[in-house]
């Protein structure tokens, strides 16, 4: 909690805060026409345990490693990370690796990252190249995988010339999104993304550009770290300041295919656990806290006589958000303009919606350990249509020993995500050790990482898949 104004209001008792029908309310208040889509869509999950070693069991691990990673969807990055012919990404997931690179035609392409000689990694991590060439004996391929040449080629006669094509991995895209799935038969990314596409059409992630990206390792299991922004709720214990301009026991949790959840919590209002917080300390700590709006200068601004907190940070993204996209924002609601409306794309990455202020998350196990796992987040932004795309930010790898804090560029986000450090590494701790053997989870506001396992038994042939 600020200290500067911590005698400006109350913490009410946790017992009973909390009402997940606040966001439709608002809603009613919007003075352009509301999205359908922002209505709640939760049919219910129940309410059984689920056991530690879900997290916690190598067995597990192995079973996701066999059944799950290789068949889904995984997102790699953004188109605009590589512009250019030659420009790849590595994408590492277990024991797996693939090169996503532009060819000299634009085309994104994946390849196993294994040479076809005797199989040495062909790239060790992001870069630009102009020819893909092993670093052991020399064998060569072009930007579109076709094969060039090998040393000694007297001694590779008995090599068929159409057998040394480097073998592809499905690439696929959405609005800048490039997403990987070793299954051949898995649906296209947009089956896959359900409805989201169509949530989404608006927002113009088409233009956008990452502003920021930061990776971190965390030692906990990969579910671990998705499940922290899955659900409002560790708010009140984990985060206390952003209370005051967080709806965070309000929130509204919507579940769509197996594939999609999204959680809705309601910003620039004072927040369920609170009585007392003036709109004037909403507005400040939303601007210098939430790590999202389009300022973050809480002493530039002054709340109007008569305005609410939530209207003028919602105008005053509208009027910076279409600045920097180019577009007239002028019918977009107050919740895609400041709420913090969160998707999950099974089975490791989460796009926040709406006009501006998004972030992207993805998690992925640490190479083949079950106890680690890599954390990415973006910051996305937007350019207008009639401007290039602006470079996109360098990755920054945070090291083990240092906080998320120390890479400025996620602005108040970086102590946000050292506050969930606070927590993660300790929930596998927690879990290893724990006497019960199981997580229980809220009925509704933890409902999502219900969904999140249950579409994870349906890739496992596990339980009944209800
Ligand atoms: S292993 Fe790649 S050229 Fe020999
Ligand atoms: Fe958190």
């Amino acid at each position: 909690m600020n200290k500067r104004h911590e005698s400006e209001f109350v913490l009410k008792p946790q017992d009973e805060a909390g009402d997940p029908t606040l966001f439709q309310r608002l809603l009613k208040q919007e003075k352009v026409p509301v999205p359908d889509f922002l209505k709640p869509n939760n049919p219910g999950f129940g309410n059984e345990d689920l056991p530690v070693t879900r997290y916690t069991s190598r067995d597990f691990h192995r079973l996701e490693a066999e059944r799950m990673w290789p068949r889904t969807w995984q997102f790699v990055g953004r188109a605009e990370q590589i512009p250019n012919a030659g420009d790849h990404l590595v994408y590492d997931i277990i024991d797996r690796s693939v090169i996503v690179m532009r060819g000299d035609d634009g085309v994104i392409r994946g390849f196993h990252n294994s040479c076809l000689h005797r199989g040495r990694a062909l790239r060790t991590g992001d870069g630009c190249v102009g020819k893909l060439k092993c670093p052991y004996h020399g064998f060569t391929w072009n930007l579109r995988g076709g094969f060039e040449s090998m040393p000694c080629a007297w001694d590779f006669k008995h090599l068929e010339r159409e057998s040394l094509e480097l073998p592809q991995v499905r690439v696929e895209s959405w609005a800048g999104f490039v997403f990987v799935n070793f299954d051949a038969d898995a649906p296209s990314i947009i089956e896959y993304l359900d409805v989201l596409p169509e949530h989404f059409k608006d927002y113009l992630f088409e233009r956008a550009v990452v502003l920021a990206h930061v990776r971190r390792r965390i030692p906990c299991n990969w579910k671990v770290a998705q499940e922290a922004f899955m659900e409002s709720m560790h708010t009140r214990a984990t985060h206390p300041q952003i209370m005051t301009f967080t709806g965070c026991a309000d929130s509204q949790y919507d579940m769509y295919g197996d594939h999609l959840s999204r959680s809705v919590t309601p910003m620039g209002v004072v927040g369920p656990h609170l009585d007392g917080v003036s709109e004037a300390r909403v507005l400040r700590d939303i601007l210098e806290e939430s790590g999202r709006m389009a300022d973050s200068d809480g002493d530039a601004h002054t709340l109007p006589e008569g305005m609410s907190a939530r209207e003028y940070i919602g105008e005053l993204n509208r009027k910076l958000f279409g600045a920097a996209a180019g577009a007239d924002l002028s019918q977009a609601t107050l919740a895609e303009l400041e709420d913090a409306i969160l998707y999950s794309i099974f089975p490791n990455t989460q796009i926040w919606a709406g006009f501006g202020g998004n972030i992207v998350y993805r998690v992925i196990p640490d190479g083949d350990a079950h106890e680690s796992c890599i954390f990415d987040v973006m910051i996305l932004g937007r350019y207008p249509s009639d401007s290039p795309c602006p470079p996109a930010a360098r990755l920054k790898v945070v090291s083990d020993d240092e906080p998320f804090s120390s890479a400025p560029e996620l602005g108040a986000l970086g102590p946000v995500f050292d506050q969930d450090m606070r927590n993660l590494p300790y929930m596998q701790k927690g879990m290893k050790a724990s006497a019960k053997g199981a997580v229980s989870l809220a009925n509704y506001q933890e409902s999502r990482i219900r969904h999140h396992h249950l579409t994870l038994d349906k890739y496992l042939g596990l339980g009944d898949g209800k």
